[in-house]
């Protein structure tokens, strides 16, 4: 049994549809990404999970209970990291976390202990008596993160904790999610980012306009364009006959031309290589560089929807 199930989950706010109907379940241990762009309906679904907001329809089932029925369980064990910050700058760090903790039932020696060893995680040890407001941007998203880690959750989600900050602060929250991971801790990861969650996470959803478009292993979600790749040309000049020529060469499914530049999906990289060069060759405009790599969650959500993931 998966840890936790979803099922034909819905959520509507009047005419808009900010969760039409989604099912995924998240195993015991695994991070799973939920990637999508604005708007996508992550943070509805993340709000239905952590119980803030109440489901139009569907089921969520935390340890096989109906969460709606049965709230406590899921309450106890899940540690939110909200999308907005939800501290109080004036005051301190320590006395933010504190008041998180109380939040949480801790208190006494069992509080500090818990506070000491949060704040070496989140890296803020040093600047625990400081003001909140007095933090950059990424110390707050630690300490946001630190927060939601008080009581020792099992089940971690966070939404977006990565959002316009240093690249410092960002990999160590990645090397902290990281390191939660492997205490067997199961993680919801929501970004816009699709190379943090390429890097990071055992299943990835990927959300639009309030579905799940696709969802599984990366390499499965990857492979569902069918096993493809990507290739990477510049050409000497700009050759609209060619880019013609190679848009309707079989192996190709799809190929965007920036002047010289071209960017190509395709099918199995070896047969569109050969093809894509054998075209080259008897064109007129000459090859100065070539490249062929795997295609990335970016790539498949635009192949998928017709744009790209951040705007
Ligand atoms: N409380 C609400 N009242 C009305 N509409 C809402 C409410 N919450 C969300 N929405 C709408 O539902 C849709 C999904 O929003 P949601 O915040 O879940 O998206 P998201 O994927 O988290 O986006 P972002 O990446 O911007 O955080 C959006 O169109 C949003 O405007
Ligand atoms: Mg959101």
């Amino acid at each position: 049994m998966a840890l936790l199930e979803i099922e034909k989950l819905r959520k509507y706010f009047k005419n808009i549809k900010a969760v039409d109907g989604i099912s995924f379940s998240v195993e015991q241990g695994d991070i799973l990404g939920l990637l999508g762009p604005n708007g996508a309906g992550k943070s509805t679904t993340i709000s239905m999970i952590a119980t803030l907001v109440s489901p139009d329809d569907g089921t969520i089932r935390f340890k096989g209970e109906d969460i709606v029925k049965n709230p406590k369980a899921i309450q106890q064990s899940l540690g939110l990291v909200p999308q907005e910050i939800a501290l109080y700058p004036n005051l301190t760090g320590l006395e933010n976390l504190q008041f998180w903790g109380r939040a949480y039932g801790l208190n006494g020696k069992e509080l500090k202990k818990r506070i000491e060893g949060v704040s070496e995680v989140i890296g803020i040890t040093e600047r625990l008596k400081d003001r909140v407001k007095k933090y950059s941007g990424g110390m707050q998203r630690r300490l946001n993160i630190g927060a939601a880690l008080l009581h020792n959750p099992e089940f971690i989600i966070m939404d977006e904790p990565t959002v316009g900050i240093d690249p410092q602060s960002r990999n160590h929250i990645l090397d902290t999610v990281k390191a939660l991971a492997s205490q067997n801790i199961t993680i919801i990861y929501t970004s816009h980012y699709m190379e943090e969650v390429e890097t990071l996470c055992d299943r990835v959803c990927i959300m639009d306009g309030g579905k799940i478009i696709a969802a599984g292993t990366k390499d499965e979600i990857t492979s569902s364009l069918g096993g493809g790749c990507e290739l990477c040309l510049r050409l000497s000049k700009t050759d609209a006959a060619l880019c013609e020529k190679l848009a309707a060469l079989p192996e190709v499914k799809k190929l965007s031309a920036d002047g010289d530049a071209l960017l190509i999906t395709a099918g199995d990289a070896d047969t569109a290589a050969r093809a894509v060069l054998d075209a080259v060759s008897k064109s007129s405009a000459s090859l100065l560089s070539f490249d062929t790599k795997k295609p990335s969650l970016e790539t498949v959500f635009l192949n998928l929807t017709g744009r790209a993931l951040r705007d």
